[in-house]
């Protein structure tokens, strides 16, 4: 039961987001040894999250940059190899064909896995149109998803909406990480399409990124640890 429980520990990511570190680090004590990957994005990192972030990975956390990389190919690529540098275990990129590429480049030799962000959530089909783009949502999701896959990268960040057409169509060759997680009876807060923790890993999803549900929760550690173990169920 304790290598179930501590591999369902490994699937959840508790997002940080807090505006400053001492923050941060307030709810890191309190989750103590319940939560061992956090995801930190960029507000905490612009408010000097990244030595945090280097004392999650020697305090033996598991570290997920949502930095959302995108620029040319050689900016990529170093920016990469700093935060593998750091001995971060994700780091976010978006799904462009030659980002995905260099950073796929830039972490080579290091543990450190890219996801790909394929169409910011708060994009519909209109806002693609409006930036130039011919394609709507689910066909430009499901090409950058195929283009993630060929350019050499490990997964990807989307709806836990989607993960159940994304597993069909990508295999099991790219982890699927998915946000928009809520407990049954929890409140959505401003997320639109969300997934019980049970139902995402039984769609498919690989990691769950859940704030809120654990952050402003009365009792944090005990929130993560049903979502834990409701996990843990849901992979039996
Ligand atoms: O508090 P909550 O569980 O809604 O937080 C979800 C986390 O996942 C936040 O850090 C949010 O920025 C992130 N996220 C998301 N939807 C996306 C991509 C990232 O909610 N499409």
């Amino acid at each position: 039961m304790s290598d179930r429980i501590d591999t369902a520990r490994d699937k959840l990511i508790v997002a940080l987001d807090v505006s400053s570190v001492a923050q941060a680090e307030a709810l890191i004590a309190r989750l103590g040894d319940t939560v061992s990957f956090y995801k930190l994005g960029m507000e905490i990192i612009y408010g000097g999250g990244l030595e945090l972030a280097r004392r999650l990975v020697s305090s033996g956390k598991k570290v997920f940059l949502d930095l959302k990389l995108h620029d040319i190919p050689t900016t990529v690529e170093r920016a990469t190899a700093q935060v593998a540098s750091i001995g971060a275990t994700f780091l976010t990129v978006h799904a462009y064909p030659q980002t995905m590429a260099a950073a796929a480049a830039g972490r080579a030799g290091s543990s450190l896995k890219i996801l790909g962000v394929t169409v910011m959530t708060s994009y519909d089909n209109a806002d693609l149109a409006a930036a130039g783009y011919i394609s709507g949502v689910k066909e430009m999701v499901e090409r950058r998803a195929l283009q993630a896959r060929d350019a050499g990268i490990d997964g990807l960040i989307l709806s836990a909406a989607e993960v159940a057409s994304l597993r069909k169509l990508v295999g099991s060759d790219l982890l699927l990480v998915t946000p928009g997680i809520r407990p049954a009876g929890s409140n959505a807060d401003d997320q639109k399409r969300i997934v019980t923790p049970g139902d995402a890993i039984r769609a498919g999803a690989d990691h769950l990124v859940v704030g809120r549900p654990v952050t402003a929760a009365a009792d944090p550690r005990a929130a993560a640890a049903a979502i834990i173990d409701e996990i843990a169920q849901a992979s039996a």
